[in-house]
């Protein structure tokens, strides 16, 4: 269950793998604030978990370049705030979670101020790969989720059902 509120929470899959960077100066820096979009994946989103809202997303830097990852999601009526680190590795694009159990590809988005990152789950458990798109701004742009949807149906996922969460810039339950 860790795992799935983890990856459906910030959501990201491996999908891109075989795709490398042309150019490592083209990867920019992705620490900051960023809105989770839209995320693909290649099982089904759970309906309960369809409900999910979530805060903008803080990357920052650690020393000796991981990153450091949060925010909160509003899931199955519970606010939960989901936190981890991106270990680097040998790729500017490629970063592992908990030793490799996870593997995380980040892409820049054919749109300006628009990133993919791409996720696979290595979990013997539950394998998954999943897909987000995130922005520096919370509004949805259209070019950007075209661009997405693209990139999720190169890679293999459900490209018909990408799933679009609330913002918010809080977590507050539902109701209250
Ligand atoms: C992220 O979460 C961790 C663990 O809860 C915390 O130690 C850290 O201060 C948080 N960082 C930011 C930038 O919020």
């Amino acid at each position: 269950m860790k795992a799935l509120l983890l990856s459906f929470g910030f959501g990201l899959v491996a999908v891109l793998q075989a795709q490398e960077f042309p150019d490592t100066e083209e990867i920019q820096d992705v620490t900051g604030t960023w809105y989770i979009k839209a995320t693909a994946s290649d099982k089904e989103i759970p309906e309960e978990l369809e409900s999910v809202s979530v805060t903008p997303m803080t990357i920052t830097a650690l020393e000796g370049g991981n990153l450091q990852v949060n925010f909160t999601a509003l899931i199955v009526d519970r606010c939960r705030e989901v936190s981890f680190v991106l270990e680097k590795t040998d790729k500017p694009d490629k970063y592992t979670v908990d030793g490799g159990t996870h593997v995380l590809y980040v892409m820049p988005s054919a749109v300006k101020d628009h990133y993919i990152f791409n996720w696979e789950s290595k979990n013997h458990a539950f394998q998954f790969r999943l897909a987000k798109l995130l922005g520096r701004d919370p509004d949805i742009n259209q070019e950007a989720l075209e661009d997405f949807r693209n990139a999720a149906r190169v890679a293999g996922l459900n490209a018909e059902k990408i799933f679009i969460p609330k913002q918010s810039e809080t977590c507050s339950l539902r109701g209250n």
